[in-house]
């Protein structure tokens, strides 16, 4: 019923006298004139605060950004220059932070099922180190070894056996997993066995990544600990204890802060050998609740006994999350951020589904109306970097906002974009 909770909007938020709602010192209707709707809004100063926080706490090179959450090169360069490595899980995200300016060795290399050509192009590249998956890479590195490319440092990424509480399709520990080498059945133990005696690669460490939006303690404890004898055991020099700290996406929720889950880490591997180095590989946590997405509404049907459908220009193209996996987000007005959400309404797009639904149960200020601007909190992560073009609607811009300036470090897609693809001759 309540207005918007604080701590689910960007640290630079606030009213302004006009009622309206600001971030990094840009009124948001401003903004949505400016560069239209939909339009992703982040807040800069929150984006260096998380990514500074992590450094603080975890150590400078021991954080490595994940920027499968989101990544356009002024996000690889943010991070990059507040201290932070990047985890790159394709050939194409390589790529990106590349081309930004990121050098090689900032980079870390990922992904379960790397091409030759990706691997091939991290060892030219020289990345920091590359996280290997499975035994079909390490043959595909002895091959890289045999064309003389240089052995990569590695960590093997092992699945401790641990299952978290979230969704399914974002849990990646348990035994039954497509990711890593299961430490129960053996697989880990024979894959270090196979890297120590390879001269294809420098086996410098172990690998762990449970799950996403993670927000008990105790499931980060419980794999630190498998890990932490695992490591202790095979003596290695470095530890990676994965990302996966949760946010508060609804006003009910409290997720840890990066303080307060490194406190955990903290706690589970004080029996790790002090030559040991612990990295860790945050995403969510440190871009989620850093943006906002400006909407405009465009339509409202109202079904009296049943509800009402308020359609936004933008939806599961740009903010696939609730479809997948029914994630829950928050909806207000900026123009009156002070008001009382007294109203509900069920947020839906424009695309040709009745699955395109942004906010099944919204909450809404009396009166509102089309051609009003929407706001949703908290859509910093997995929204533009697993947005699509369905219906082919064009990709929403990226604007970051800093000390009352806004600039585009994304532009909007165009339709000329859309054909860019199509091949002149076929026509
Ligand atoms: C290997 C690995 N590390 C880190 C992350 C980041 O997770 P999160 O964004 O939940 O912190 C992921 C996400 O899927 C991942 O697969």
């Amino acid at each position: 019923m309540s207005r918007i909770a604080k701590h689910l909007l960007p640290d630079t938020a606030q009213a302004n006298k006009a009622g309206h709602l600001e971030i990094g010192g840009c009124d948001l209707l401003a903004i949505a004139e400016q560069f239209g709707t939909p339009t992703f809004v982040y807040d800069e100063t929150h984006l260096r605060a998380r990514c500074a926080e992590a450094v603080r706490v975890f150590g400078k090179g021991q954080v490595v950004y994940a920027t499968k959450a989101f990544l356009c090169g002024a996000m690889a360069r943010l991070a990059y220059d507040e201290g932070l490595l990047l985890d790159v899980a394709t050939g194409g995200e390589l790529f990106v932070a590349l081309h930004a300016g990121v050098p090689a060795k900032g980079c870390v290399m990922h992904g379960n099922n790397k091409s030759l050509d990706e691997l091939k192009m991290a060892l030219e590249a020289r990345v920091h180190h590359i996280v290997v998956d499975n035994f079909d890479e390490l043959d595909r590195l002895d091959a890289l070894h045999k064309l003389g490319l240089k052995s990569p440092r590695v960590q093997l990424r092992i699945t401790p056996g641990v299952s978290v509480h979230t969704h399914e399709f974002v849990s990646t520990g348990q035994d039954d997993s497509k990711f890593g080498f299961n430490l129960r059945n053996g697989d880990a133990r024979r894959a270090v066995e196979r890297v120590r005696s390879s001269k294809s690669v420098e086996f410098v460490g172990i690998h762990c990544h449970i799950g996403s939006n993670v927000f008990a303690a105790e499931n980060f404890a419980q794999a630190a600990e498998v890990m932490v004898d695992f490591a202790n055991e095979i003596e290695v020099e470095e530890l990676t204890l994965g990302g996966g700290l949760g946010v508060a996406y609804l006003e009910g929720e409290h997720a840890p802060t990066i303080t307060q889950w490194a406190q955990a880490l903290a706690g589970a591997t004080i029996k790790l050998r002090k030559a040991t180095k612990i990295f860790v590989e945050p995403g969510r946590a440190i871009v989620a609740s850093a943006a906002i997405t400006l909407y405009r509404i465009g339509s409202i049907k109202d079904l009296p006994g049943i509800r009402t459908y308020v359609a936004v220009d933008g939806g599961m193209s740009d903010n696939p999350r609730p479809v997948l996996y029914d994630s829950g987000y928050e909806a207000f007005l900026p123009a009156r951020v002070n008001d009382d959400r007294t109203e509900h309404a069920r947020v839906v797009g424009k695309h040709c589904e009745s699955g395109d639904v942004l906010i099944d149960d919204a909450q809404l200020p009396p009166g509102y109306k089309v051609g009003d601007v929407l706001a949703t909190p908290v859509t910093g992560a997995y929204g533009h970097s697993m947005g699509s073009n369905y219906n082919k609607v064009t990709r929403p811009p990226v604007v970051f906002v800093r000390d009352g300036k806004a600039r585009i470090v994304v532009r909007r897609e165009t339709y000329i974009d859309l054909v860019n693809l199509d091949v002149a001759d076929s026509l």
